[in-house]
């Protein structure tokens, strides 16, 4: 990188430090969302591998705990919830044809995503994790814009999710990145409905 842009990017890292340390925190957060399209080598989208096993099942893990919290789901009431993650869990997904997605930050791994293709034309996003301490700073935009754009690459015409029925805030936020709500749904072994959403890819 060129020392010019470097020094340029230094200053907007100071800065934040300066309206964080000044106690101005929206405006602080407000330009942590937008370092990163600064900072364009910062962040990085690869796909994962066998060896990402336990990076993932962490990422999974770590990020759906305060999920289980909110909504009281544990070992007894949802043995499957994303917050139990674990290797084999994880290997079993791969196994199956599942893709992993995993964000870094300067190299640490700090989010990922899974890309399922159960059928020509229409693909599942699974498993959407940000680790806590990384939140509200884009990289959950950033994971499910490279799933949109995988699914594109593809010619995919539909990518569908299902999210706690409960958890509105969340389906705002996927109406906010271009997701359509669709039916709510109830199963035996879940203790929440399931509330489903798609993405249509005009063109695909
Ligand atoms: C949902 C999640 C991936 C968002 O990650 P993120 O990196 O914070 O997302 P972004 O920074 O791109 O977006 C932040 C925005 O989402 C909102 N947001 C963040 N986490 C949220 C959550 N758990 N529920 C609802 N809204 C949330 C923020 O208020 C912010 O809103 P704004 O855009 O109106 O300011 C992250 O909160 C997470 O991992 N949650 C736990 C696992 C989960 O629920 N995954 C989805 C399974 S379908």
């Amino acid at each position: 990188m060129p020392p010019a842009i470097h020094l340029c990017l230094l200053h907007l890292n100071f800065l934040c430090l300066a309206l964080h340390c000044s106690g101005l925190a929206s405006l602080t957060a407000e330009f942590e969302r937008w370092l990163p399209f600064f900072h364009p080598h910062s962040m990085k989208i690869r796909e994962a591998s066998h060896a990402d096993l336990p990076t993932i099942a962490m990422l999974v893990s770590e990020s759906n705990k305060d999920v289980a919290v909110r909504f009281g789901l544990n070992a007894e009431n949802c043995p499957k919830h994303p917050s139990f993650y674990t290797e084999n869990w994880v290997q079993a997904d791969l196994a199956r044809g599942e893709t992993y997605f995993i964000l870094e930050d300067q190299s640490e791994p700090i989010g990922c995503v899974a890309y399922e293709c159960p059928r020509p034309g229409l693909a599942y996003l699974n498993r959407l994790s940000v680790l806590p301490a990384h939140r509200n700073k884009g990289a959950g935009a950033r994971l499910v814009q490279h799933i949109v754009q995988h699914a594109r690459s593809l010619s995919v015409q539909t990518i569908s999710i299902g999210v706690i029925g409960e958890h509105t805030d969340l389906q705002r936020w996927y109406n906010k990145l271009g997701f359509k709500d669709e039916e709510t749904r109830r199963f035996p072994h879940l203790p929440f409905s399931v509330k489903y959403m798609s993405h249509a890819l005009p063109g695909g």
